[in-house]
């Protein structure tokens, strides 16, 4: 059931499995949320962050299945659902993204300690893309407090934002 995963290792990326859709499931939430604030350029972002965040599950999964393990999908916890401005999202995603990372590099030092080279050069992909999601949330999160209370400025942010393609 565990495949060439060691029982610790095997455990550790079925519950990153359940993070990663969970934070799919966040930010769907966040989108939902946008929606309601007529911002709809924030909620396509949102959107595409959430379909980003499918994207890691399903590469992890197919992973574990390459390795011979069974997948055990784990109960995914209903998410935040309101946020009071744009703004106080991305700064909830930024938290979140940290913690993220957080898990990754746990995983990574999982890997290394069980000798599991292969997880560890897999988990590699995971590291670089925490470096890229946390740079992108932080550089959006500046363009907002630059905009301040200006409602034409978000107007236009929110548009710019609802060109982003997947990532
Ligand atoms: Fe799957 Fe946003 O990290």
């Amino acid at each position: 059931m565990t495949g060439k995963f060691s029982e610790r290792m095997y455990n550790a990326l079925n519950e990153q499995i359940r993070n990663e859709y969970f934070s799919a499931y966040l930010y769907l939430a966040m989108s939902v949320c946008c929606s309601e604030m007529n911002l709809d350029g924030t909620a396509v972002w949102f959107r595409k962050q959430y379909e980003e965040e499918l994207s890691h599950g399903d590469k992890m999964y197919k992973y574990m299945i390459e390795r011979g393990a069974r997948v055990k999908l784990l109960q995914i916890d209903e998410p935040r659902f309101e946020w009071s401005s744009a703004l106080e999202m991305f700064h909830n995603a930024l938290g979140h993204e940290k913690y993220v990372t957080g898990l990754i590099n746990n995983l990574a030092n999982i890997a290394y300690e069980e000798k599991d080279h292969a997880t560890l050069s897999f988990l590699q992909w995971f590291v670089d893309e925490q470096v890229e999601e946390e740079a992108s949330v932080e550089e959006i999160i500046a363009k907002f407090e630059m905009i301040g209370e200006s409602k034409r400025a978000l107007i236009y942010l929110d548009k710019e934002l609802g060109k982003r393609k997947k990532d």
